[in-house]
């Protein structure tokens, strides 16, 4: 038991420094920064009114969008704006309740349903957020005795569920299958293993080894996790993300998906043999205890699936224009990372010409996300394509991204 020393204004005598805010007040980073003017986070846009595709708005400006996750361009699609207007009106705003107790919609059951057929599973459960799926999955599938050996460059959300499991934890070099080797054969033999990898990689864009991983894990008897946040939409035949892409969609064991990237909307989803499923509807923590999704995001979801279904030539043609940028990148001098998704990231050595770099191609209409260290392994230009973006657009980011590379010195 702690005894207050202090009055009853919560001030301890004679002790300035016993307030629990005080390291909120000493947090200068973000202040620093700003005073620098390169502070980039928090930008704030507004309606796409008026806005043309790849466009957004910032204050009054119309600014070509090279920052965001909406890889099939589907964000502001009719069809997908419709569904969820509708959903609205006949649903209402909100389920004001989890999905165990009052909030299980007819639309969520159905969805499910077209998640886990999407990536040949038996069953699927949505979360509110893709965040919650991936850490309120690790931290309720796995116990005390397991081991989950993950990739390095795992999701904040996956590394959180595997600081809250019991299990131990072991990180081998990124999509490094000798290392991923050694730390199999060092699991104790009572040990059950559970691999945790991403589809594509977050930051970087690369695809995981996921042959070479399961091709390693099977005869362990260890379960493969693959996150297909940025593979969904923008890989395999159907869309379903880097395991269809790589041919080993079905021998993965558990999917996870979110759905705000190429769905267009918010929320997650995982996917697994159903007795997975029915144990994580009862045991997962964000699950059971956080409310459902509200109709209009799982009728937005609904109406983006269909889309991409139906329309896989802006799969091909957002495939095409990354392609397209990291060649002419490549041909101006830029350090483009090998890679073959959406992400197009751009080695800027130097922290503050990274940040001078994006706060000049803001100035010149053009936002694009700086991802400092320790988020990705090296300070990155990430670059996003979507199928919204033309080669207009193209021309511009790279006229641009030479005119002020070149104003502000720095070197390729
Ligand atoms: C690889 C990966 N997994 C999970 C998430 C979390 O998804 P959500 O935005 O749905 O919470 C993200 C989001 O950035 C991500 O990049």
């Amino acid at each position: 038991m702690r005894i207050s020393t202090g009055d009853i204004t919560g001030k301890k005598k004679g002790s300035a420094s016993n307030d629990i805010f005080e390291k909120c007040r000493n947090f200068t980073r973000p202040s620093d920064l700003q005073s620098t003017g390169l502070y980039m986070y928090f930008e704030v846009f507004g309606d796409r009114e008026g806005c043309g595709p790849g466009e957004v708005r910032m204050g009054r400006r119309k600014v070509l969008m090279f920052g965001s996750n909406d890889y099939l361009g589907l964000i502001t699609h009719p069809k997908v704006i419709e569904a969820a207007a509708q959903a609205v009106h006949k649903y209402g705003t909100g389920c004001s309740g989890s999905r165990l107790l009052n909030g299980t919609l007819d639309l969520h059951v159905k969805l499910e349903a077209e998640l886990a057929a999407l990536v040949h599973k038996e069953a699927a459960i949505m979360f509110s957020t893709g965040f919650q799926g991936n850490y309120g999955t690790l931290s309720a599938l796995t116990e005390k005795g397991d081991v989950m050996i993950c990739d390095h460059n795992l999701h904040a959300s996956l590394v959180e569920g595997a600081l809250r499991s019991p299990a131990r934890t072991v990180r081998f070099r990124h999509n490094d299958m000798e290392h991923f080797e050694r730390c199999l054969e060092n699991c104790p033999p009572d040990e059950k293993i559970f691999v945790v990898s991403e589809g594509v990689f977050s930051m970087e864009g690369d695809i995981a080894d996921l042959r070479g991983t399961l091709r390693l894990a099977k005869p362990y008897g260890a379960r493969v996790y693959v996150d297909e946040a940025h593979g969904i939409g923008v890989l395999g035949a159907t869309g379903a993300g880097a395991a269809e892409h790589l041919g080993v969609l079905d021998d993965v064991d558990i999917v996870m998906g979110t759905f705000s990237k190429s769905l267009a909307s918010v929320g997650g989803f995982i996917a697994a043999e159903r007795s997975v499923v029915e144990y994580l509807k009862h045991t997962s923590r964000p699950f059971v205890f956080s409310a459902s999704l509200p109709a209009a995001s799982v009728a937005a979801v609904g109406a983006a699936l269909q889309i991409m279904k139906k329309e896989p030539e802006r799969r091909q043609h957002l495939l095409r224009i990354a392609q397209l940028l990291r060649d002419e990148l490549r041909a101006r001098g830029f350090a483009v990372l090998p890679g073959e998704t959406a992400i197009v990231p751009v080695v800027i050595q130097d922290e503050l010409d990274l940040c001078r770099l994006c706060k000049a191609l803001l100035d010149e209409g053009i936002y694009i996300n700086p991802v400092l260290r320790p988020a990705a392994a090296q300070n990155l230009l990430r670059i996003s394509c979507t199928a919204a973006h033309t080669e207009k657009h193209l021309d511009r980011l790279l006229s641009t991204l030479e005119k002020v590379s070149n104003a502000l010195g720095i070197e390729r």
